[in-house]
């Protein structure tokens, strides 16, 4: 199926490892041109090289934090100069420490909102009023099955999880109209850097080894096994597509089956 993602232009947050970066390296594979935006700059450049040895597309860069103010304006200026528009915004930035409730603190709460929850909310922010313009747009968030399912050790990410599923509804009712189509992927446990880390620290809180809890969760996942990135990053392709068609405001688990609601 050719997914029509030819030369279309697409802002990753969160693009220079784990998940972001699958998404980047995915999209770049079906043509797209890629802005990837995080902090780290090796890491960037590293994404960046593989991704134009690979597709060779054009990748843009941009070394940030996206907790600072302004950082969405930043990040769309500066991919507004590279590559004169903006079709498709993936949110991949996000990361929040776990733990047993009574021993995280505010600050914990703090730092998980303002970089996964507000990260997102700036750089739509910024990138829809040129998505409107040309009335064209696609943002696909990645946001974590926690939203749906709370767990109990990692109850901020939880929390800010259900918070982004709310502006993901809430900007595909405001925006749709305007051909700004917005989606999201709920991913279970994927194995990434960051999921290694809350493993850890889960595995703490618990008084167990992050092997044994890797073990705990693969039994709770109906097909046996995490996921990996690519898995995750072939359906956030799929919804920056115009093969997602008629699909606005949904929100699709990349789980194995791991969320047991039906809603
Ligand atoms: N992996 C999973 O199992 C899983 C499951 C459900 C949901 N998710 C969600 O998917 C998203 C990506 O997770 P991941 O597993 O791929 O994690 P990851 O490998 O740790 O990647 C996190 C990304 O966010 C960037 N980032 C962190 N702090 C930042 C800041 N202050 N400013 C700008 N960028 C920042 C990181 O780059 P720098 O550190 O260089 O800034 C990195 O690119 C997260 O929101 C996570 O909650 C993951």
């Amino acid at each position: 199926m050719d997914l029509g993602l030819k030369d279309k232009v697409a802002i990753v947050s969160g693009g220079n490892k784990g998940l972001g970066a699958a998404c980047a390296v995915s999209l770049a594979n079906e043509g797209a041109k890629v802005f990837l935006t995080a902090r780290n700059e090796d890491d960037l450049k590293n994404v960046a090289s593989e991704i134009s040895a690979e597709s060779s597309v054009e990748v843009g860069t941009l070394a940030l934090d996206i907790t600072e103010d302004g950082a969405g304006d930043k990040i769309v200026t500066a991919a507004l100069e590279k590559f004169g528009r903006i079709d498709i915004v993936v949110n991949g930035a996000g990361a929040a420490r776990g733990g047993s409730f009574l021993t995280v603190e505010d600050q914990v709460y703090r730092d998980a909102f303002e970089l996964k929850f507000l990260g997102a909310v700036r750089l739509c922010r910024a990138a829809i009023p040129h998505m409107q313009a040309q009335k064209y747009g696609r943002i696909v968030n990645i946001i974590g099955m926690f939203g749906r399912e709370p767990a109990k050790q990692a109850l901020p990410a939880s929390a800010v999880n259900a918070a982004f599923m709310t502006i993901n509804k809430g900007l595909s009712q405001e925006y749709g109209g305007d051909g700004i189509f917005v989606n999201a992927v709920d991913p279970g446990p994927t194995r990434s850097e960051r999921i290694l880390r809350l493993f850890a620290d889960m595995a703490e809180a618990n008084g167990t080894t992050p092997e044994e809890l890797e073990n705990g969760f693969r039994q709770q996942i109906p097909i046996g096994r995490l996921g990996e990135m690519e898995e995750v990053a072939r359906i956030v392709t799929f919804l920056a597509s115009d093969a997602a068609g008629n699909l606005n405001g949904t929100v699709i688990p990349v789980d194995g089956g791991m969320v047991k609601g039906i809603f």
